[in-house]
Protein backbone atom coordinates (compact mmCIF):
# COMPACT_ATOMS: atom_id res chain seq x y z
CA UNK A 1 0.00 0.00 0.00
CA UNK A 2 1.61 3.31 -1.18
CA UNK A 3 1.37 6.40 2.13
CA UNK A 4 0.83 9.59 0.42
CA UNK A 5 1.61 12.57 2.90
CA UNK A 6 -1.10 15.19 2.65
CA UNK A 7 0.01 18.92 3.10
CA UNK A 8 -2.94 21.52 2.16
CA UNK A 9 -1.44 24.41 3.70
CA UNK A 10 -3.32 27.93 3.60
CA UNK A 11 -5.91 29.43 2.10
CA UNK A 12 -6.77 28.31 -1.49
CA UNK A 13 -3.93 24.97 -0.92
CA UNK A 14 -6.66 23.72 1.15
CA UNK A 15 -9.49 24.13 -1.62
CA UNK A 16 -7.11 22.78 -4.03
CA UNK A 17 -6.23 19.87 -2.37
CA UNK A 18 -10.01 18.94 -1.36
CA UNK A 19 -10.77 18.95 -4.85
CA UNK A 20 -7.24 16.76 -5.70
CA UNK A 21 -8.73 13.76 -2.66
CA UNK A 22 -12.49 13.86 -4.55
CA UNK A 23 -11.05 12.96 -7.74
CA UNK A 24 -8.39 10.13 -5.80
CA UNK A 25 -11.07 8.78 -3.71
CA UNK A 26 -13.09 7.74 -7.11
CA UNK A 27 -10.18 5.58 -8.32
CA UNK A 28 -9.65 3.70 -5.20
CA UNK A 29 -6.46 3.04 -4.90
CA UNK A 30 -6.26 1.89 -1.35
CA UNK A 31 -3.47 4.54 -0.17
CA UNK A 32 -2.33 5.17 2.96
CA UNK A 33 -3.33 9.15 3.48
CA UNK A 34 -1.42 10.44 6.49
CA UNK A 35 -2.30 14.54 7.21
CA UNK A 36 0.04 17.04 8.05
CA UNK A 37 0.47 20.61 8.93
CA UNK A 38 2.74 23.61 7.44
CA UNK A 39 2.36 27.09 6.93
CA UNK A 40 0.96 30.36 8.32
CA UNK A 41 -2.15 28.68 10.54
CA UNK A 42 0.59 25.88 11.60
CA UNK A 43 2.48 28.60 12.76
CA UNK A 44 -0.03 30.13 14.71
CA UNK A 45 -1.21 26.43 16.50
CA UNK A 46 2.54 25.39 17.11
CA UNK A 47 4.89 28.10 16.56
CA UNK A 48 6.59 26.92 13.78
CA UNK A 49 5.57 27.25 9.91
CA UNK A 50 7.10 23.14 9.84
CA UNK A 51 6.64 21.06 12.51
CA UNK A 52 9.67 18.06 12.63
CA UNK A 53 6.29 15.37 12.42
CA UNK A 54 5.81 17.03 9.03
CA UNK A 55 9.24 16.62 7.92
CA UNK A 56 8.84 12.96 9.52
CA UNK A 57 5.82 11.80 7.91
CA UNK A 58 6.73 13.49 4.31
CA UNK A 59 9.95 11.63 4.39
CA UNK A 60 8.45 8.18 5.37
CA UNK A 61 5.71 8.37 2.32
CA UNK A 62 6.09 7.43 -1.07
CA UNK A 63 4.72 10.91 -1.79
CA UNK A 64 4.07 13.63 -0.64
CA UNK A 65 0.88 16.16 -1.99
CA UNK A 66 0.99 19.93 -0.86
CA UNK A 67 -1.05 22.50 -1.17
CA UNK A 68 0.30 26.31 -0.58
CA UNK A 69 1.11 28.22 2.13
CA UNK A 70 1.17 31.59 3.40
CA UNK A 71 4.73 32.65 3.91
CA UNK A 72 5.31 33.82 7.86
CA UNK A 73 7.75 37.08 7.94
CA UNK A 74 10.60 36.17 9.82
CA UNK A 75 10.28 32.34 9.45
CA UNK A 76 11.72 30.16 7.20
CA UNK A 77 9.48 28.76 4.15
CA UNK A 78 8.20 25.35 4.80
CA UNK A 79 8.28 24.45 1.38
CA UNK A 80 11.78 25.63 0.63
CA UNK A 81 12.86 23.00 3.35
CA UNK A 82 10.67 20.36 2.74
CA UNK A 83 12.53 20.19 -0.73
CA UNK A 84 15.73 20.25 0.88
CA UNK A 85 14.86 17.94 3.61
CA UNK A 86 13.57 15.27 0.99
CA UNK A 87 16.23 16.10 -1.38
CA UNK A 88 14.28 16.68 -4.00
CA UNK A 89 16.94 18.54 -5.92
CA UNK A 90 14.71 18.54 -9.47
CA UNK A 91 11.63 20.59 -9.89
CA UNK A 92 9.64 19.75 -12.47
CA UNK A 93 7.28 22.10 -14.15
CA UNK A 94 5.51 21.39 -17.72
CA UNK A 95 4.81 24.48 -19.62
CA UNK A 96 2.06 22.84 -22.06
CA UNK A 97 -1.37 25.00 -23.62
CA UNK A 98 -4.63 24.00 -23.49
CA UNK A 99 -6.89 23.80 -26.19
CA UNK A 100 -9.92 26.33 -25.59
CA UNK A 101 -8.22 28.09 -23.14
CA UNK A 102 -8.13 31.72 -23.99
CA UNK A 103 -3.97 32.23 -23.41
CA UNK A 104 -0.93 33.84 -25.00
CA UNK A 105 0.21 31.12 -27.18
CA UNK A 106 -2.26 28.15 -27.69
CA UNK A 107 0.75 25.64 -29.04
CA UNK A 108 3.05 25.72 -26.20
CA UNK A 109 5.00 22.11 -24.89
CA UNK A 110 7.86 22.62 -23.18
CA UNK A 111 9.23 21.87 -19.42
CA UNK A 112 11.77 23.81 -17.37
CA UNK A 113 13.68 22.28 -14.60
CA UNK A 114 14.80 24.64 -11.49
CA UNK A 115 17.67 23.34 -9.15
CA UNK A 116 15.72 23.14 -5.79
CA UNK A 117 18.45 22.98 -3.27
CA UNK A 118 20.60 26.11 -3.35
CA UNK A 119 21.31 29.18 -5.08
CA UNK A 120 19.39 32.26 -3.40
CA UNK A 121 16.95 30.03 -1.53
CA UNK A 122 19.67 28.58 0.52
CA UNK A 123 18.04 31.13 3.04
CA UNK A 124 21.69 32.11 4.77
CA UNK A 125 20.89 35.79 5.09
CA UNK A 126 23.12 38.23 7.83
CA UNK A 127 22.54 41.37 8.93
CA UNK A 128 25.86 43.57 8.52
CA UNK A 129 24.36 46.72 10.01
CA UNK A 130 20.59 46.86 11.36
CA UNK A 131 17.92 48.23 8.74
CA UNK A 132 21.39 49.29 6.55
CA UNK A 133 22.83 46.57 4.98
CA UNK A 134 22.23 42.93 5.03
CA UNK A 135 23.84 39.68 2.54
CA UNK A 136 22.28 36.79 0.89
CA UNK A 137 24.77 34.05 -0.07
CA UNK A 138 23.77 32.58 -3.29
CA UNK A 139 25.72 28.80 -2.88
CA UNK A 140 26.09 27.01 -5.90
CA UNK A 141 28.10 23.46 -5.59
CA UNK A 142 29.26 21.87 -8.33
CA UNK A 143 28.12 18.65 -7.11
CA UNK A 144 23.93 19.75 -7.03
CA UNK A 145 24.66 21.46 -10.65
CA UNK A 146 26.02 18.50 -12.27
CA UNK A 147 23.00 16.66 -10.37
CA UNK A 148 20.55 19.02 -11.83
CA UNK A 149 22.25 18.60 -15.22
CA UNK A 150 21.83 15.35 -15.20
CA UNK A 151 18.42 14.95 -14.30
CA UNK A 152 17.59 17.08 -16.90
CA UNK A 153 18.96 15.36 -19.46
CA UNK A 154 17.45 11.87 -18.10
CA UNK A 155 14.11 13.76 -17.90
CA UNK A 156 14.32 15.02 -21.76
CA UNK A 157 15.22 11.40 -22.84
CA UNK A 158 12.31 9.60 -20.88
CA UNK A 159 10.13 12.45 -22.36
CA UNK A 160 11.44 11.62 -25.83
CA UNK A 161 12.64 15.59 -26.33
CA UNK A 162 15.65 16.88 -28.05
CA UNK A 163 17.44 19.75 -26.92
CA UNK A 164 18.60 21.41 -23.63
CA UNK A 165 19.02 24.68 -23.05
CA UNK A 166 20.92 26.35 -19.94
CA UNK A 167 19.40 29.67 -18.37
CA UNK A 168 22.39 31.43 -15.82
CA UNK A 169 23.84 35.02 -15.70
CA UNK A 170 27.99 33.92 -15.80
CA UNK A 171 28.37 37.12 -18.01
CA UNK A 172 28.27 38.77 -13.97
CA UNK A 173 27.97 36.26 -11.58
CA UNK A 174 31.36 34.45 -12.85
CA UNK A 175 32.07 31.82 -10.10
CA UNK A 176 28.90 30.81 -8.97
CA UNK A 177 26.41 30.93 -12.37
CA UNK A 178 29.68 30.27 -13.85
CA UNK A 179 30.06 26.93 -12.11
CA UNK A 180 26.61 25.94 -13.32
CA UNK A 181 27.38 26.36 -16.91
CA UNK A 182 30.54 24.96 -16.64
CA UNK A 183 28.71 21.54 -14.97
CA UNK A 184 25.79 22.29 -17.98
CA UNK A 185 28.46 21.41 -20.52
CA UNK A 186 30.61 18.65 -18.46
CA UNK A 187 27.21 16.95 -18.41
CA UNK A 188 26.12 17.18 -21.96
CA UNK A 189 29.22 15.64 -22.80
CA UNK A 190 27.63 11.83 -22.11
CA UNK A 191 24.55 12.98 -24.04
CA UNK A 192 25.67 13.58 -27.34
CA UNK A 193 22.51 12.89 -28.75
CA UNK A 194 20.64 15.66 -27.40
CA UNK A 195 21.22 19.49 -28.69
CA UNK A 196 22.71 21.80 -26.35
CA UNK A 197 22.63 25.50 -26.07
CA UNK A 198 22.65 28.25 -23.14
CA UNK A 199 21.52 31.75 -22.92
CA UNK A 200 22.02 34.34 -20.17
CA UNK A 201 18.79 34.46 -18.11
CA UNK A 202 17.39 37.78 -19.06
CA UNK A 203 17.81 36.95 -22.40
CA UNK A 204 15.56 33.67 -21.64
CA UNK A 205 12.69 35.89 -19.92
CA UNK A 206 12.61 37.56 -23.14
CA UNK A 207 12.76 34.82 -25.75
CA UNK A 208 10.41 33.12 -23.77
CA UNK A 209 7.63 35.90 -24.06
CA UNK A 210 8.31 36.51 -27.99
CA UNK A 211 10.03 33.24 -29.34
CA UNK A 212 9.04 30.41 -26.59
CA UNK A 213 8.73 27.42 -29.62
CA UNK A 214 12.64 27.57 -29.52
CA UNK A 215 12.10 25.50 -26.29
CA UNK A 216 12.55 21.77 -25.30
CA UNK A 217 13.78 21.81 -21.96
CA UNK A 218 15.22 24.75 -19.60
CA UNK A 219 17.35 23.62 -16.99
CA UNK A 220 17.83 26.10 -14.46
CA UNK A 221 19.19 27.48 -10.90
CA UNK A 222 16.74 27.79 -7.83
CA UNK A 223 15.54 31.59 -8.11
CA UNK A 224 15.55 31.80 -12.43
CA UNK A 225 13.57 28.71 -12.67
CA UNK A 226 10.86 30.10 -10.16
CA UNK A 227 10.67 33.13 -11.98
CA UNK A 228 10.61 32.05 -15.60
CA UNK A 229 8.28 29.27 -14.11
CA UNK A 230 5.81 31.84 -13.24
CA UNK A 231 6.47 33.97 -16.61
CA UNK A 232 5.56 30.88 -18.73
CA UNK A 233 2.64 30.05 -17.16
CA UNK A 234 1.19 32.96 -17.57
CA UNK A 235 1.71 32.03 -21.61
CA UNK A 236 -0.41 29.39 -21.41
CA UNK A 237 -3.47 30.25 -19.25
CA UNK A 238 -2.13 31.07 -15.63
CA UNK A 239 -1.35 30.12 -12.32
CA UNK A 240 -4.35 27.91 -11.67
CA UNK A 241 -3.28 25.67 -14.63
CA UNK A 242 0.66 25.19 -13.69
CA UNK A 243 1.33 21.67 -11.99
CA UNK A 244 4.92 20.47 -10.96
CA UNK A 245 6.67 17.92 -9.36
CA UNK A 246 9.78 17.84 -6.98
CA UNK A 247 11.82 14.46 -7.56
CA UNK A 248 14.65 13.72 -5.75
CA UNK A 249 16.35 10.24 -5.37
CA UNK A 250 14.15 8.97 -2.18
CA UNK A 251 10.95 10.93 -2.21
CA UNK A 252 8.87 13.28 -4.15
CA UNK A 253 6.50 16.32 -3.85
CA UNK A 254 4.19 17.54 -5.79
CA UNK A 255 2.39 20.68 -5.72
CA UNK A 256 0.84 23.34 -8.16
CA UNK A 257 3.30 26.45 -8.99
CA UNK A 258 0.72 28.84 -7.55
CA UNK A 259 0.45 30.17 -3.75
CA UNK A 260 -1.93 30.41 -0.57
CA UNK A 261 -3.39 33.53 -3.34
CA UNK A 262 -5.00 35.36 -0.23
CA UNK A 263 -6.95 37.65 -2.54
CA UNK A 264 -9.48 35.14 -3.47
CA UNK A 265 -8.86 32.20 -0.58
CA UNK A 266 -12.05 31.36 1.48
CA UNK A 267 -14.73 31.94 -1.44
CA UNK A 268 -13.97 28.10 -3.43
CA UNK A 269 -13.53 30.09 -6.38
CA UNK A 270 -10.02 28.86 -6.70
CA UNK A 271 -8.86 27.15 -9.89
CA UNK A 272 -8.15 23.21 -8.67
CA UNK A 273 -6.60 22.09 -11.95
CA UNK A 274 -2.77 22.43 -11.19
CA UNK A 275 -3.45 20.37 -7.84
CA UNK A 276 -5.28 18.01 -10.14
CA UNK A 277 -2.44 17.92 -12.46
CA UNK A 278 -0.11 17.72 -10.28
CA UNK A 279 -2.04 14.89 -8.78
CA UNK A 280 -1.71 13.37 -12.45
CA UNK A 281 2.51 14.00 -11.80
CA UNK A 282 2.34 12.16 -8.91
CA UNK A 283 0.41 9.23 -10.14
CA UNK A 284 2.43 8.80 -12.76
CA UNK A 285 5.72 8.78 -10.77
CA UNK A 286 3.79 6.20 -8.43
CA UNK A 287 3.95 4.40 -11.96
CA UNK A 288 -0.51 4.62 -12.05
CA UNK A 289 0.07 5.70 -15.73
CA UNK A 290 -3.74 4.68 -15.82
CA UNK A 291 -5.11 6.92 -13.74
CA UNK A 292 -2.57 9.59 -13.99
CA UNK A 293 -3.65 9.75 -18.26
CA UNK A 294 -7.08 9.57 -17.65
CA UNK A 295 -7.06 12.96 -14.89
CA UNK A 296 -5.04 14.54 -17.20
CA UNK A 297 -7.31 13.87 -20.13
CA UNK A 298 -10.10 15.04 -18.45
CA UNK A 299 -8.40 18.62 -17.01
CA UNK A 300 -8.07 18.84 -21.15
CA UNK A 301 -11.77 17.65 -21.77
CA UNK A 302 -13.32 19.97 -19.50
CA UNK A 303 -11.29 23.30 -20.21
CA UNK A 304 -11.74 22.35 -24.44
CA UNK A 305 -15.24 22.26 -23.73
CA UNK A 306 -15.46 25.65 -21.34
CA UNK A 307 -18.40 25.34 -20.24
CA UNK A 308 -17.16 24.83 -16.61
CA UNK A 309 -14.65 27.24 -16.07
CA UNK A 310 -13.55 29.11 -12.70
CA UNK A 311 -13.33 32.82 -12.59
CA UNK A 312 -9.10 32.72 -13.60
CA UNK A 313 -10.84 31.42 -16.89
CA UNK A 314 -13.31 33.91 -17.63
CA UNK A 315 -15.94 31.38 -16.13
CA UNK A 316 -18.25 31.87 -12.71
CA UNK A 317 -17.90 27.94 -11.53
CA UNK A 318 -16.30 26.90 -8.07
CA UNK A 319 -13.71 24.95 -7.24
CA UNK A 320 -15.66 21.96 -6.45
CA UNK A 321 -18.06 22.36 -9.58
CA UNK A 322 -14.68 22.32 -11.86
CA UNK A 323 -13.64 19.12 -9.69
CA UNK A 324 -16.96 17.27 -10.04
CA UNK A 325 -16.63 18.31 -13.95
CA UNK A 326 -13.07 16.70 -14.31
CA UNK A 327 -14.24 13.52 -11.98
CA UNK A 328 -17.46 13.52 -14.77
CA UNK A 329 -15.13 13.43 -17.72
CA UNK A 330 -13.28 10.96 -15.98
CA UNK A 331 -16.43 8.47 -15.70
CA UNK A 332 -17.24 8.91 -19.46
CA UNK A 333 -13.68 8.17 -20.70
CA UNK A 334 -12.93 5.70 -18.51
P1 LIG B 1 -0.15 33.36 -5.62
O1 LIG B 1 0.37 32.31 -6.52
O2 LIG B 1 -0.78 32.90 -4.36
O3 LIG B 1 -1.20 34.28 -6.40
C1 LIG B 1 -0.82 35.07 -7.53
C2 LIG B 1 -2.08 35.45 -8.32
O4 LIG B 1 -2.58 34.30 -9.02
C3 LIG B 1 -3.22 35.93 -7.44
O5 LIG B 1 -3.91 36.94 -8.10
C4 LIG B 1 -4.10 34.70 -7.29
O6 LIG B 1 -5.46 34.99 -7.07
C5 LIG B 1 -3.91 34.01 -8.63
N1 LIG B 1 -3.99 32.54 -8.48
C6 LIG B 1 -3.04 31.71 -7.98
N2 LIG B 1 -3.48 30.45 -7.98
C7 LIG B 1 -4.73 30.47 -8.45
C8 LIG B 1 -5.71 29.45 -8.67
N3 LIG B 1 -5.49 28.15 -8.40
N4 LIG B 1 -6.92 29.82 -9.16
C9 LIG B 1 -7.16 31.10 -9.46
N5 LIG B 1 -6.27 32.11 -9.29
C10 LIG B 1 -5.07 31.79 -8.78
O7 LIG B 1 1.09 34.33 -5.28
P2 LIG B 1 1.18 35.57 -4.28
O8 LIG B 1 -0.10 36.32 -4.25
O9 LIG B 1 2.42 36.26 -4.68
O10 LIG B 1 1.46 34.93 -2.86
C11 LIG B 1 0.45 34.64 -1.90
C12 LIG B 1 1.07 33.86 -0.76
O11 LIG B 1 1.47 32.58 -1.22
C13 LIG B 1 2.32 34.51 -0.17
O12 LIG B 1 2.31 34.37 1.22
C14 LIG B 1 3.46 33.73 -0.81
O13 LIG B 1 4.61 33.72 -0.03
C15 LIG B 1 2.84 32.35 -0.89
N6 LIG B 1 3.41 31.47 -1.92
C16 LIG B 1 3.47 30.14 -1.60
C17 LIG B 1 3.92 29.24 -2.53
C18 LIG B 1 3.89 27.79 -2.15
O14 LIG B 1 3.25 27.42 -1.21
N7 LIG B 1 4.58 26.93 -2.88
C19 LIG B 1 4.34 29.64 -3.88
C20 LIG B 1 4.14 31.06 -4.15
C21 LIG B 1 3.71 31.93 -3.17
MG1 LIG C 1 7.07 30.69 -7.22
Amino acid sequence: MKKIAIIPGDGIGKEVMKASQYVLDYFDLNFDYNDALAGRECFDKTGTTIPEETIKISKKSDATLFGAITSTPGEKSPIVTLRKELETYGNLRPIKSFEGVNCIYDDLDFIIIRENTEGLYSQDEEIIKENEEVIARKIITKKASKRICEFAFKQTIKESRTNVTAAHKSNVLKLTDGIFKESFYEVAKNYPDIETNDFYIDATSLYIVSNPHIFDVIVTENLYGDIISDESAGLVGGLGLAPSGNIGDKNALFEPVHGSAPDIAGRNISNPIAMLLSTSMMLSYLKYDFEAKLIEKACREVLRKGKVLTPDLGGTAKTYELADAVLCNIREIE
